[in-house]
């Protein structure tokens, strides 16, 4: 079932008047992530889920070499018989996976694409990863060619590598394929095993506020984070006289301290973040597995503040949205998602003290950034799959 039958009943008819025949309907979600931010790129652990917010996808092959794309929320289309970059961002996701679908050997059909999606652009819950990995579903269901769900995140993984040139890691794409209703999913990015993680909501609410910055990873730190956190890798291979590591997933603090004077205040900083976090997942995954919610809300402002203070992916309008929680009853945790320099908080609140919380994160918001935060009550979903109309 879709989560959304009115987007639904838009897209499918939709394609019918445009294209005069009866689509195929998929759908691919959003994605939050309880913790473990900028750890994916660098071989460790995150624990991300899929959400009810999705992108939806009217399909059909039209026995042509023209690919027809789309989109609703654009109101743009895009037609081509080629895969190559245009400079229509939005397309760009589309054609990114059609070119892996390609590499692959497969002879690519004709097809069009009606799409539309629920799910708030630059927010940081990975709008451009449920494109891509719907397209890729969709494709992998109509042409018969039996990837799995992990060959199809790293597919998509590396679309949005070459085509919106983020050196993304495999969180987003993994998480939108593999995304279960009311779990979280604990993934190990160095071998892609992961385990199920029930999160009990009966008493508490994920909500995320949108600061009304969108990010753009491509445009920002994005990519100079990855490339600090290499360099860390190489100053320690390069000093340390101890066994070569192949990411920051394999460095303790302890063998950090080894060649801190080699290590740029920023590098260390840097690197630093990411080993504390990744020890926060372990962390968080006992306390969900004991239903500890209060112990995983002071992981998330801890997070927070790694993020801000040491990684530095944070921005003025998420840390006055956090600081503004930290004041709010019934709040657990509360923290910056996703890639950093904008989009969303993530915030863990009590179901006693949501609609106060709306209330008094709107107001004092407003307040001080002039603009009313978008604010979003969501949960573990399942992940990209075919809908039965
Ligand atoms: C973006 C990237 C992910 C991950 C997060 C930060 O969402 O696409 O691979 O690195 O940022 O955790």
């Amino acid at each position: 079932m879709p989560i959304n039958p009115v987007l639904a009943d838009s897209v499918c008819h939709h394609y019918q008047h445009r294209f005069g025949s009866r689509p195929t309907l998929f759908c691919a979600p959003g994605r939050i992530n309880l913790l473990g931010e900028h750890t994916d790129h660098n071989q460790g652990f995150v624990l991300p889920a899929a959400i009810d917010k999705e992108a939806l996808f009217a399909i059909d092959l039209n026995h042509s070499d023209h690919f027809h794309l789309v989109s609703i929320d654009m109101n743009d289309e895009y037609s081509s018989t080629s895969t190559a970059a245009t400079n229509k961002n939005w397309a760009n996701y589309l054609l990114g996976v059609m070119a892996q679908v390609q590499k692959l050997g497969v002879k690519l059909p004709g097809f069009n694409l009606v799409f539309a999606s629920d799910i708030p652009m630059g927010a940081g819950i990975s709008s451009s990863a449920a494109l891509e990995c719907g397209l890729l579903y969709a494709l992998n269901t109509l042409l018969n060619l039996n990837l799995s769900r992990k060959t199809m995140a790293k597919m998509a993984q590396t679309a949005e590598q070459e085509y919106a040139g983020v050196q993304c890691g495999i969180m987003d794409q993994f998480a939108v394929l593999h995304g279960q209703q009311g779990q979280v999913i604990r993934l190990d990015c160095r071998n892609l095993d992961y385990t199920l993680h029930p999160l009990n909501m009966a008493s508490h609410s994920l909500v995320l506020c949108h600061s009304g910055v969108e990010h753009a990873l491509a445009a920002t730190g994005y990519n100079t984070r990855r490339s600090e956190c290499q360099l860390g890798v190489d100053t320690f291979n390069k000093y340390s006289n101890k066994p070569p590591i192949a990411a920051l997933r394999d460095l303790t603090l302890a063998h950090l301290a080894l060649v801190k004077p080699y290590l740029s205040t920023v590098v260390l900083r840097r690197c630093t973040y990411v080993i504390e976090e990744n020890l926060r997942v372990a962390a968080a995954c006992e306390a969900l597995d004991q239903g500890n919610l209060a112990k995983l809300g002071q992981l998330m402002f801890a997070t927070h503040k790694g993020m801000s203070e040491q990684f530095e992916a944070s921005c003025e309008e998420l840390d006055a949205l956090v600081n503004i929680a930290k004041t709010c009853t019934g709040v657990l945790g509360a923290r910056i998602m996703g890639g950093g320099f904008g989009g969303c908080s993530l915030n863990l609140v009590n179901n006693l003290h949501l609609e106060a919380f709306r209330h008094e994160v709107t107001e004092h918001y407003y307040n001080k950034r002039d603009i009313e935060p978008k604010i979003i009550v969501t949960q573990p979903n399942h992940g990209a799959r075919q809908i039965q109309r």
